[in-house]
């Protein structure tokens, strides 16, 4: 028998989101139905509402979840009914050539679920990230639900699952970042702060953190950053390469995804130094550059889908040091709120009044 249950719509760019009923089907093979507990909301999803991601409206949003698997499809061994678990939008596939080469975190077939969930009319609904977890029950691949120990609390755990793992994943796994590094973050959203924890976890001895918005920065603080920089009264390379004998930082984050940061970013680095960009760009967006100081500074020029992670390597690991207490997820929950309110905490993330605010079903 079929789900139905109530669900985050995005039915228009630009419109304010509603919540509506969602058919859900019952599993078939390969697939999973999730029970969410919790579900975060990340600028990604603000994007897919702004019509900034593709067009294929209507949207179900959500996909920062964690929650407990209710029922799986036929041949579905990774789990079952009872696991908890936090889903992830890159559930990779085992044979396409970079799974291949033993570079999973780059798939590039990765799996999401066959068949589709519907508003109540039949209209068939694009699951964001192809989770769709703003709703009490969601169909996902079985690949994409990642066993964790269940003592994470849901609010936290669901972090993992998107912009916390692309933040930290930045740091640890594309930028390399290591003991003794310097590290500028651009941007400490739910994501930038993310990157600062993770620097910090890998050893960086200086975290600079840049930001427009001085609450921004007071969160940096305590998540590890040693310098911060309102870059709308302080030219922000100028600060950088003044904390850093005058060289730039090792790694420079750019967490988000705007040409003009970019380039505050690409010159902020010392040479040889590496730049990731995290933060996602829309498709209006270009980036010039000389060509001759693209040369000339060398180093790495990276972009970072999903912190480069390996969900069934890095969820329960990054679980396991929250449990120890040496992973300060916490401090990314700003509220949590119900499905009505997504709408609202859009306009929170918009006056840079929230972290994340994350929906508990
Ligand atoms: N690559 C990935 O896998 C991945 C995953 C999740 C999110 N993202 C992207 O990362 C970006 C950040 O996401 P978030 O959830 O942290 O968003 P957010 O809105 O919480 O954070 C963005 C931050 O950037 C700051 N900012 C805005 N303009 C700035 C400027 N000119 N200079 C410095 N700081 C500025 C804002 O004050 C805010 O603190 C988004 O583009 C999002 O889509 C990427
Ligand atoms: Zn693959
Ligand atoms: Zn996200």
């Amino acid at each position: 028998m079929p789900y139905e249950v109530q669900g985050v719509i995005a039915g228009g760019k630009g419109e304010a989101v509603t919540v509506q009923t969602v058919i859900v089907p019952d599993p078939g093979p390969g697939e999973a139905v999730v029970t969410v507990q919790a579900c975060g909301v990340c600028h990604t999803d603000l994007h897919y509402r702004e019509g900034g991601i593709t067009d294929e409206f209507p949207f179900l949003l959500g996909h920062e979840a964690a929650g407990v698997v209710e029922a799986v499809g036929p041949g579905v061994t990774e789990v079952a009914p009872g696991d908890y678990v936090i889903l992830n939008w890159r559930a990779v596939c085992g044979t396409c050539r970079a799974c291949l080469r033993g570079r999973p975190w780059y798939c590039f077939a990765t799996h999401n679920a066959t068949q589709k969930m519907t508003l109540a009319d039949g209209t068939p609904l694009a699951p964001a990230l192809g989770i769709g977890a703003f709703a009490e029950k969601t169909l996902v691949a079985a690949g994409q639900c990642t066993k964790v120990d269940p003592d994470a609390r849901p609010a936290v755990a669901g972090l993992l699952g998107c912009g916390v793992m692309a933040g930290l994943g930045a740091a640890i796994n594309t930028g390399g970042v290591t003991r003794g590094d310097s590290v500028a973050v651009i941007g400490c959203g739910g994501v930038g702060n993310a990157a600062i924890l993770g620097s910090a976890l890998a050893g960086a001895s200086k975290i600079i953190a840049v930001d427009v918005d001085d609450r921004k920065l007071d969160w940096a603080g305590g998540f590890g950053a040693t310098h911060v920089i309102n870059s709308t009264t302080t030219d922000p390379v100028e600060a950088i390469r003044a904390l850093t004998g005058g060289h730039g930082a090792d790694v420079v984050i750019e967490a988000v995804g705007r040409p003009e940061t970019y380039k505050q970013a690409f010159y902020a680095r010392d040479l040889a130094g590496t730049v990731v960009l995290v933060g996602v760009p829309t498709p209006d967006m270009t980036l010039e550059l000389p060509l001759l100081d693209v040369f000339g500074r060398g180093g790495a020029l990276k972009s970072s889908w999903y912190g480069d992670c390996l969900p069934s390597r890095d969820f329960p690991m990054l679980i396991d040091l929250y449990l120890q207490g040496r992973l300060n997820l916490d401090g990314f929950v700003s509220e949590t709120i119900e499905l009505h309110e997504v709408e609202d905490a859009f306009a929170k993330m918009h006056r840079g009044e929230v972290l994340r605010s994350v929906v508990v079903l």
